[in-house]
């Protein structure tokens, strides 16, 4: 595809002597077409060139070289405005997706570095409940995002498999057990012993010691305990794959808390080598230059804690991964948390690697009522009822709207699936999702199912063409108006969205994304009719359709969601 960005640059360069891929890095692509296909911020030169703003802009219009690509530039302000020539652009665009229909916007960027992302890492014992949706589903999104742009990702599931949580539910079933059926749904049986146990706890605080006890005799390696927890994960495991599977989310490792229990040592012993471990109230801390508290290490009772675990867990990608990046795909409660382990490495001696790790936080998913969904009290939504929920109401409407429609349930758990993932992803992270079966399951709203339907109907129309046409056979003139442009425009856009949602890691970005591109295409499909007398323009506007259809079925997939190709 040409690079329009390199070859604006280009000229600027030849005009400012500024460097051209500095000069790339300033080219913005404007939020309406009114403001040009690309801009320029003069202000970024300012302080280069020693000159205001406004008299950059009109001192490069007015020495800007004639350039088959470029139409025309408007100086506005201090910025400039930057046209391109509409035929090339459109043809280049369109030829490149029928090119590339399989891979559209696949890149090789990220080649050579390696990104670790720590994502989803529910806790074991509970079910998988809503609290770990967003973690789970934009950890996802991300994962295959840096894919698909080369990079070497690793998917890492750092499970809360160890700790009181687990050993509270230990404690509870080595008590209750008989009283149990754990030969249909056991999740839903050890749920509801950790559920009692806790109730009976904060009503008898020295309850707890039942629990502290199996804490105890796990790290003994007692037989019959190890034996319990060794089910307890491969229950819960079992559980959260059926949701994985659902949502499509891949782990490279499932290495959760209890794998580092060996590798907890070298942490405390690198610590001590460096003179970084400090006595505080019985307890070993690691002091914070900040105002921040101390991180613990290990506990006045002796024992180590989830810092310690995440320490030792760093020291292990570091050693097994050697990553470029390290992602932390946590509620913004453990900003704390993240600020104190990566300081502590830093402290170590491995600030290259502290540096590389970043903690992406995300807001709560909050009900219509606006109050936090889902909580220990025994009320938890788990994942599993929502997705079958969001099933199920699709299932009910498209029984209204297309009664006839082949395959209802599959097409149903498309579209329940994708509707969850899409209202996860639809807003910047770290605002607080809002849980609204209305709005998630509005098809006519900036929906996962009106993605689907937008995509849906880019594949009817063709079906009643009866062909889709190859980019060689197609005229591009016929292709001039405003609002093919602007759908050509987006799609061409597509590669952009990718690098910067994944350097911003926010596929919100995409998603906004694929909305403007699907409302450009209804607009498109509002203003003209693509099957039409002249054979000429109905050939153009169908390989239009049939890119717009490329591009959202690859970004969906980008997101984690599938697309039916009827519904
Ligand atoms: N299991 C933790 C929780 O539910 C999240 C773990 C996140 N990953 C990490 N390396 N700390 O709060």
């Amino acid at each position: 595809m040409l690079d329009y960005k390199k070859i604006i640059a280009e000229e600027l360069a030849k005009i400012t002597n500024v460097d051209i891929n500095e000069l790339e890095s300033y080219i913005e692509i404007p939020p309406n077409t009114d403001l040009g296909d690309y801009a320029f911020p003069c202000f970024r030169l300012a302080k280069e060139l020693k000159k205001a703003p406004p008299m950059i802009a009109n001192e490069i219009k007015e020495q800007f070289p004639e350039n088959e690509y470029i139409e025309k530039i408007d100086v506005v302000g201090g910025y400039l405005n930057i046209y391109v020539n509409k035929l090339p652009y459109v043809s280049d665009i369109l030829k490149s997706v029928s090119d590339n229909r399989e891979n559209y916007g696949k890149m090789t960027i990220g080649n050579g570095k390696t990104i670790v992302i720590d994502y989803s890492a529910p806790n074991i014992a509970k079910p998988f409940h809503i609290g770990h949706l967003r973690s789970t589903v934009i950890g996802g999104a991300l994962y295959k995002m840096y894919k698909f742009l080369g990079y070497n990702v690793v998917g890492v599931n750092h499970l809360g498999d160890w700790g009181m949580g687990i050993c509270r539910t230990i404690a509870g079933y080595k008590m209750w057990k008989d009283e149990y059926d754990f030969s249909v749904r056991p999740i839903d049986s050890i749920l509801a012993i950790y559920v009692r146990y806790n109730k009976i706890e904060k009503e008898d605080p020295d309850f707890k010691k039942h629990a502290v006890e199996a804490l105890k005799l796990l790290e003994e390696g007692d037989e019959e305990t190890t034996k319990i927890w060794k089910w307890i994960i491969d229950v819960s495991l079992a559980d959260y794959k059926k949701i994985y599977d659902l949502i499509g989310c891949e782990f490279d490792s499932y290495n959760g808390e209890a794998f580092y229990n060996d590798k907890m040592d070298r942490v405390v012993r690198e610590l001590e080598e460096k003179n970084l471990l400090v006595e505080s109230e019985g307890a070993k801390v690691v002091v914070m230059d900040e105002d921040i508290p101390p991180c613990i290490i290990i506990t006045s009772a002796g024992t180590t804690i989830y810092a310690t675990r995440d320490l030792a867990a760093l020291l292990y990608r570091i050693d097994n991964y050697n990553f470029d990046k390290c992602l932390y795909l946590v509620a913004s409660e453990q900003s704390l948390h993240f600020k104190q382990v990566f300081e502590t490495l830093s402290k170590m001696g491995y600030e290259k690697y502290a540096s590389a790790c970043e903690h992406i936080p995300f807001g709560l998913v909050l009900d219509e009522d606006g109050q936090k969904m889902g909580s220990r009290k025994g009320n938890a939504v788990t994942l599993e009822e929502i997705f079958n929920e969001s099933i199920e109401k699709s299932l009910q409407i498209i029984e209204e709207k297309n009664p006839t429609l082949e395959n209802k349930e599959e097409v149903a758990k498309l579209v329940g699936v994708g509707a969850i993932i899409f209202n996860d992803l639809a807003n910047n992270r770290i605002k607080d999702e809002i849980f609204d079966w209305k709005q998630i399951l509005n098809f006519a709203g900036e929906t996962g199912p009106y993605m689907q339907y937008t995509y849906v109907r880019t594949q009817s129309i063709l079906r009643n063409a009866g062909y889709t046409p190859k980019f060689a056979e197609i005229d591009c003139t016929k292709l001039m108006d405003a609002e093919a442009i602007n759908v050509i425009k987006a799609i061409g856009n597509f590669d952009d969205v990718l690098v910067s949602a994944t350097q911003k890691n926010e596929p919100s970005l995409l998603s906004r994304y694929l909305i403007d591109l699907a409302q450009s295409f209804s607009r498109f499909y509002n203003e003209h009719h693509i099957l039409t007398e002249d054979k000429a323009v109905q050939d153009a506007r169908l390989l239009l359709t049939d890119a717009v259809g490329i591009v959202i079925k690859e970004g969906l997939a980008l997101l984690g969601i599938k697309c039916p190709s009827q519904m």
